[in-house]
């Protein structure tokens, strides 16, 4: 199992060089958000969702504890056992509310949480049969598609598709679409998806949570060139690169960028320098932000049929059921 492990580690250690590098010598130069999440990302993501201006966390959140009974009515309507598939399951915090009420109505159901990482899947495995008792549970630690073929494989119950936490948002709507297209080819008829949107709102608030006074969001960003630095052993100067967040309340993308105050050139050892220009902008991500209007207009261009809206108090964002038409 350790060997297994540490050649795992290896492949992605030579995936994330090789991407890394990919990125930093393209023009425009751009980076993946996948990578900010090491132990050292993850810490401060959990902070940057206890921020009062990432209003997303809370909004998803009140969805799922207010009103995952109806949720759970919506999706077991049709009174058939069925598989639920979680993408990027996390640690399952806002989707337990629906799986607890989907034990009370003791409805014959698999839960399926796929992720990428094998400690996020590991620790479902073990604690939610804890917290619900009688849960049947198999997590898939994967890549989104080739998990969700093997979890289809599984059985041929009806499948009910849960991506949450405005993931959808970290494409671009053309991605976006594709993505929603595909997740509809590997369904069949009447299956479902609950998909999470964040809404287009004031645009001052949309961009102060992605630009938070006290920098937490900053650092976020400035921790994927640490990580460059550990890991690659390259050597970043942090102190020269500046975080810039901005919100275009036209097309709904609200992105972050890391900007080369300086002229100036990074080392990564076993490659020829990487220059930046003085200003120069390196693309972390983007956050879609969607209207209704386009939000249905998805759906019916991916093959779906919108069936219900499920609202947070402030309409902040969307979890959308759609049917497989
Ligand atoms: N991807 C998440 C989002 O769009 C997480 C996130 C919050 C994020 N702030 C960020 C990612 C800043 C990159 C940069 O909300």
């Amino acid at each position: 199992m350790d060997t297994i492990k540490s050649e795992e580690q290896v492949i992605t250690m030579t995936q994330f060089r090789k991407d890394i590098l990919t990125g930093l010598q393209a023009s425009p130069k751009f980076l993946q958000a996948k990578y900010f999440y090491d132990h050292q990302g993850d810490l401060l993501f959990q902070q940057i969702m206890k921020m009062d201006e990432y209003y997303l966390t809370d909004a998803e959140m009140g969805i799922f504890l207010n009103q995952s009974g109806d949720i759970a009515a919506m999706i077991s309507a049709e009174n058939t056992p069925f598989d639920l598939i979680e993408l990027g399951a996390g640690d399952a915090t806002k989707s337990i509310h629906l799986l607890q009420e989907l034990r009370e109505r003791e409805l014959e159901f698999s839960y399926l949480p796929i992720d990428i990482s094998a400690n996020v899947i590991r620790h479902l495995e073990e604690v939610l049969p804890l917290q619900l008792p009688g849960l049947a549970i198999k997590g898939l630690n994967g890549d989104y598609f080739k998990m969700l073929d093997k979890g289809i494989a599984l059985s041929n119950r009806r499948k009910v598709v849960l991506f949450m936490g405005a993931n959808i948002g970290n494409m671009h709507m053309e991605e976006a679409m594709a993505f929603c297209r595909s997740l509809k080819e590997h369904l069949s008829t009447g299956d479902m998806l609950v998909i999470g949107f964040d809404l287009k709102k004031d645009p001052k608030q949309i961009l102060a949570a992605y630009n938070d006074a006290q920098g937490i969001t900053a650092a976020f960003n400035l921790n994927l060139l640490s990580r460059i630095n550990r890991e690659l052993g390259a050597d970043f100067d942090l102190k020269s690169f500046e975080h810039y967040a901005c919100y275009d309340p036209e097309s709904g993308a609200c992105k972050s960028f890391l900007i080369s105050e300086k002229e100036q050139v990074v080392h990564i050892p076993g490659e020829s320098a990487i220059s930046f220009g003085a200003y120069e902008p390196v693309y972390m991500e983007i956050s879609q932000k969607y209207s209704l209007k386009e939000i249905e207009a998805m759906a019916r261009a991916t093959g779906f049929l919108s069936k219900h809206l499920f609202f947070d108090e402030h309409k902040y964002f969307v979890d959308a059921v759609w049917i497989v038409d």
